[in-house]
């Protein structure tokens, strides 16, 4: 019977892990996530069993495992919770969720998931991406000194100039970055005009996103009026540039006005002074002729006289 009764527990003892070997596979799935700035962030991971205790690592990026070097969650430990509560966990039996309030540009990261079942364990990693506000550039200029300023956003931005014609001159350009609130920067581009550095009209883009091109662009022209562009355009066609032309050549007359005009005061000078000289020649001609007489008639009246005496004294003789 003892015997019996042992091969009855072995049977089972065996139909027991059987069925524990049949029941299915922990599977579970995480996803990515994208979360306004200052709003809560979740992510989360679903499993199809139970999930009995949870370890999160962040990551600098999913494709490097030795990156994720901070643990923010580590059930093991008693780790339910980060940075003062700002990160927690909320563990509802097949349901994992990471919860970060008041997010920030930092929290945009890869996060690695560790997930124990009672029936086995796997890993996975997520995305949290962090849409920082999207604010227009303030663009100023003070005299010859040209500003952009990009007051806040994510730290991988970046500012572009052109000119009117859609000419890059962000090589002419420094920039200022600066640290803000959140892991935000604050983006300060100076373009100074030179003489060798002289636009119709300067437009500044910043552009959120290198590979979508998302970008908000600001233009000043030389009257100094700031105009907003939805749509830049790059790369001006032929007719762009032919009424860009048209528009050229009477601000080229204008500036050319006050030559001309002292062009014409120079000459009309050249005339009077011409005239002038002229006139006085003839005076002074007249004068000097007049002044001959003068000396000369006295002498003919003299020799006039002289001679009137001469026969006399010739006959006195
Ligand atoms: C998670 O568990 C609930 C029951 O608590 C179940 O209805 C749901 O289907 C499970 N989810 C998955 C993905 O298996
Ligand atoms: C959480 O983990 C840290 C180490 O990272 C440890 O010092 C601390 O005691 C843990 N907190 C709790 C509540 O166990
Ligand atoms: C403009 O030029 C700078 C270098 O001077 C370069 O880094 C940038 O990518 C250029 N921008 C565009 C839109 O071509
Ligand atoms: C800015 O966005 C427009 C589309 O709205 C695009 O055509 C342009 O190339 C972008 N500018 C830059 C510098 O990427």
């Amino acid at each position: 019977m003892g015997s019996l009764q042992k091969t009855a527990v072995r049977l089972l003892f065996l139909s027991v892990s059987s069925s524990a070997s049949h029941s299915q596979f922990a599977s579970f799935i995480c996803s990515d996530v994208k979360t306004e700035y200052d709003k809560t962030a979740a992510i989360s991971c679903i499993g199809n069993t139970k999930i009995t205790n949870v370890v999160v690592k962040r990551c600098e990026s999913c494709n490097e495992q030795n990156s994720c070097l901070e643990t923010i969650i580590n059930t093991w430990n008693g780790n339910y919770s980060s940075e003062n509560g700002r990160i927690r966990l909320v563990l509802q039996h097949n349901v994992s969720e990471v919860q970060i309030q008041e997010v920030k540009a930092t929290d945009q990261s890869s996060y690695q998931w560790y997930l124990h079942f009672d029936n086995g364990e796997g890993n996975r990693c997520t995305n949290l991406e962090v849409t920082a506000p999207e604010i227009e550039p303030d663009f100023t200029r003070n005299g010859r000194k040209l500003a952009c300023l990009s007051s806040i956003g994510h730290r991988q931005r970046q500012i572009h100039w052109f000119d009117g014609h859609g000419t890059n001159l962000t090589g002419s350009a420094s920039l200022v970055s600066e640290e803000a609130e959140g892991g935000l920067t604050s983006l300060t581009s100076t373009l100074h005009e030179k003489p060798t550095l002289t636009a119709s009209e300067y437009c500044c883009t910043v552009l959120y996103d290198v590979y979508t091109k998302r970008n908000k662009t600001k233009c000043l022209s030389a009257h100094k009026a700031v105009t907003d562009y939805l749509h830049f355009t790059s790369t001006p066609d032929q007719e762009i540039l032919k009424t860009m032309e048209a528009q050229e050549i009477p601000k080229t007359m204008e500036e050319h006005i006050p030559i001309i005009l002292v062009l014409i005061v120079l000459v009309l000078c050249c005339f009077a002074a011409v005239l002038y000289y002229r006139h006085r020649q003839r005076a002074m001609a007249r004068g000097s002729f007049a002044d001959l007489l003068r000396t000369l008639l006295p002498i003919l009246r003299q020799h006039e006289k002289a001679e009137e005496k001469a026969p006399n004294q010739e006959c006195d003789v």
